[in-house]
């Protein structure tokens, strides 16, 4: 739902570089203490399911590549491919004038689909998709590829969308805050009508339209207990984002107090049970079979 961004000139997708780029309206780049609510809470979730070091590790659909070239600084070798060309290009401009790539491990973009990318058959200790699994159509197929480029033992790390999952008491507390914003003033985001159970069935509906949710929950997670040993499962808040993306509070302070607060409130939704969580993180071992 998010509106189409044109990238600011410049424009340098690294968490340790964050600055605010105020041109980019619809993204949450455009304001460092968004990308720290988001992008960097889902890398953290990303780290910490990688023990070891010096690790080869792939990682399909990287979009701007600020995972990978995280992963890169942390030494790891990292092969990150992605097939909208304007994004790789994106990703290796980024890198290319990383201050820490004197010190980084090995880091390679690519522009490839994955669905034709050849690879290298148990070349990787670790296979990463975030965001993107849902997007894939054949999620079997694309894991049992992903699964082929693994090193026995190897990992595979899964953060994604579960778009089907959105329950009514959780479109229920997005209507609450959306109304709310809109009233404001301060929404980017499609109107809502007055009425709660209109407004409720809207969000409903809207989340089922998408057309970038082609695979569910189960559609997902089937072929990846089949593929793989599963080590993790779990739930982290998302909902928040599609707000925050959209967000338009004129004063500077009381946005970010204001992310934060929707932030820490669906975490607590989730985890006193209150609402059904739609991100998931997999973590997954290769074995024999
Ligand atoms: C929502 S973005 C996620 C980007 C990044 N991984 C993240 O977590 O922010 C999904 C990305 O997957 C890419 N993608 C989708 N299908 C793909 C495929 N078959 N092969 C390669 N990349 C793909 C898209 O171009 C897009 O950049």
């Amino acid at each position: 739902m998010a509106t189409h961004t044109r990238f600011a000139r410049n424009f340098t997708p690294d968490l340790r570089r964050l600055k605010s780029w105020p041109s980019m309206k619809g993204s949450l780049w455009r304001q460092p203490y968004l990308i720290e609510l988001t992008y960097a809470k889902n890398f953290q979730l990303v780290k910490e399911s990688i023990p070891g070091k010096k690790l080869k590790i792939l990682e399909v659909g990287c979009g701007t590549g600020f995972m990978s070239l995280e992963l890169a600084r942390m030494g790891h070798y990292v092969t990150a491919i992605d097939r909208n060309k304007d994004l790789v290009s994106l990703a290796k401009r980024t890198a290319s004038t990383d201050p820490y790539r004197k010190t980084r491990g090995g880091l390679t973009f690519d522009i490839a689909n994955f669905d034709r990318w050849t690879g290298r058959p148990e070349a990787y200790d670790i296979v990463l998709f975030s965001r993107v699994l849902h997007d894939m159509p054949q999620p079997e197929r694309i894991l049992s590829k992903a699964r082929v480029q693994l090193k026995e033992f190897g990992r595979i790390i899964c953060l994604e969308y579960a778009y089907n999952l959105l329950d009514r008491r959780a479109a229920t507390w997005l209507f609450q805050i959306r109304r709310i914003l809109e009233v404001a003033g301060w929404t980017q985001l499609p109107h809502l009508p007055e009425k709660p159970h209109v407004g409720v069935n809207k969000i409903m509906r809207e989340n089922s339209e998408r057309k970038q949710h082609i695979n569910s929950y189960n559609e997902m997670r089937k072929p990846l207990v089949k593929l793989f040993d599963e080590e993790l499962l779990s739930w982290h808040p998302y909902h928040y984002w599609d707000i925050l993306a959209n967000m338009r509070i004129p004063d500077k302070r009381q946005q970010k107090s204001f992310a934060a607060l929707l932030r820490s409130i669906e975490e607590f939704l989730i985890r006193s049970g209150e609402i059904q969580p739609v991100l998931f993180r997999f973590v997954g071992t290769k074995t024999r079979r």
